[in-house]
């Protein structure tokens, strides 16, 4: 089977200044379709330049982006555009992700349209059917991003990404704002999707134990480096990197007080 998304060789540098400068080193990463990924480390490893990397935000000094087979490195235009199809992203703060002038509803059909081509009199029914996936209410439609709470303008982010009918999703901390109830909520949805519509999950938070919940594979960063990758399971039972045992020591410290 090929790979949804796969890095290979993918090198990166901000030069910011000598002192400063950060480096994605050599990195090689293989994701399947339906495969949920979980990537953690801590902050400033490198984690959102992966997934900006990985959808061309970024574009890479060395190496192969490979969506779906394609390499994205070198795309541009219209090869991008497809690409920007099958994987698509959320983030932590997704209010800033949606025009403050559209309403929510508007900013789906525009997805819609722009990925599938479907005409404006086509988009409504689409929109109705990805608003009851991701289980917000015809109301919430007729809403700015800002008359929605958190979890709800996360949920509508989800159906906006889900409009291009990606076969990744990419979350960056996409439930690290919320309360932990409504954290779970939004995993639970994610777990939806995956069973529903097969959706590959590229999962990235700093939360290992949030990560190893749902995951069924999992990369573990530090300055740039994915020091450790495999399945869930095996890392969480038998965890071979330092940097691992210690991220696993502090998230059961966590779990304790
Ligand atoms: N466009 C950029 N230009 C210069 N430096 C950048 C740029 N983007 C990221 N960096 C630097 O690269 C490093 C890694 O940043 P990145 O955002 O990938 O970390 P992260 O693992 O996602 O951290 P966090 O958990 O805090 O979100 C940081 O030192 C950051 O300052
Ligand atoms: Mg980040």
């Amino acid at each position: 089977m090929r790979a949804i998304l796969e890095l290979k060789g993918v090198e990166k540098t901000f030069d910011n200044n000598r002192k400063e400068s950060f480096r994605i080193k050599s990195l090689d990463l293989r994701i399947m379709p339906g495969e949920t990924f979980g990537l953690v480390g801590e902050s400033g490893s490198g984690k959102s330049t992966i997934a900006k990397l990985s959808t061309r935000l970024v574009r890479p000094d060395e190496g192969k982006i490979l969506i779906d087979g394609k390499d994205i490195a070198p795309a541009r235009g219209k090869k991008l555009k497809e690409a920007y199809g099958k994987v698509q992203m959320i983030f932590q703060d997704s209010y800033s992700s949606f025009d403050d002038r559209m309403k929510v509803g508007a900013s789906i059909s525009e997805t819609i349209k722009n990925f599938q081509g479907y005409k404006k009199s086509d988009c409504a029914k689409e929109v109705d059917r990805l608003l009851e996936r991701v289980g917000l209410k015809k109301s919430h439609l007729h809403r700015y991003p800002y008359e929605l709470s958190g979890g709800e303008c996360q949920r509508a982010a989800i159906a906006r990404a889900l409009a291009a009918k990606p076969k990744l999703l990419i979350c960056d901390e996409a439930t690290s704002a919320l309360d932990v109830s409504v954290q779970h909520r939004i995993i639970r949805l994610l777990k939806k999707l995956r069973k529903e519509v097969g959706l590959g999950i590229f999962f990235i938070s700093h939360d290992l134990a949030l990560v190893s919940s749902f995951c069924d594979r999992l990369g573990v960063m530090k300055d740039g480096v994915m020091v450790e990758t495999g399945s869930c399971d095996e890392i969480m039972a038998d965890p071979k990197h330092p940097y691992t045992k210690e991220l696993m020591e502090a998230s059961l410290f966590i779990n304790e007080i």
